[in-house]
């Protein structure tokens, strides 16, 4: 079986806990991908560096995707932007574990203002290995894609 791919970006409040994670990922032999979005445009902030992850997940160029800000949180909101693509902040085990299970999200944003890197690696260690686990939670998803397809639509 060929192993997801997965994309990895951060904001220069976060460059030293992305660089922790992405090692760390990469060790574990997950076929990981650092972006560098800032690296190529050293005046992009969270917003940019965000969309830019979250497009290449709505083009299936990666299957998942984790970003890094300060607090975890613009990240997130930028990459809920882009049609398709469901992202959630955690910063505990459990939350990381039910985003997939759950809510079934392709994107993992956490704040290195908030996490020690200790955390974070557990994070995303629970998360990488977790699947969505259909059942219940199918229903609550499909209301939330039939909604989201509503609104970008401009219906509702
Ligand atoms: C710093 O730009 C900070 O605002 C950013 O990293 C992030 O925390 C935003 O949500």
């Amino acid at each position: 079986m060929s192993k997801i791919k997965i994309a990895i970006d951060a904001d220069d409040a976060a460059s030293d806990l992305k660089n922790i994670v992405y090692e760390y990922l990469k060790k574990k032999e997950f076929d990981i991908t650092d972006l560098r979005f800032i690296s190529e445009n050293p005046d992009a902030h969270y917003p940019e560096i965000g969309y830019n992850l979250a497009k290449k997940i709505q083009n299936n160029e990666y299957a998942r995707g984790i970003l890094i800000c300060g607090t975890g949180l613009g990240m997130a909101m930028i990459a809920n932007k882009v049609e398709g693509v469901y992202a959630g902040v955690c910063h505990d085990v459990y939350s990381a574990e039910r985003l997939k299970k759950s809510n079934d999200a392709q994107v993992l944003t956490m704040g290195a203002r908030v996490v020690g890197s200790e955390l974070a690696k557990m994070i995303c260690d629970a998360w990488l290995a977790s699947e969505f686990s259909g059942g219940g939670s199918t229903t609550k998803v499909a209301i939330m894609r039939k909604l989201e397809k509503e609104s970008f639509q401009g219906k509702k």
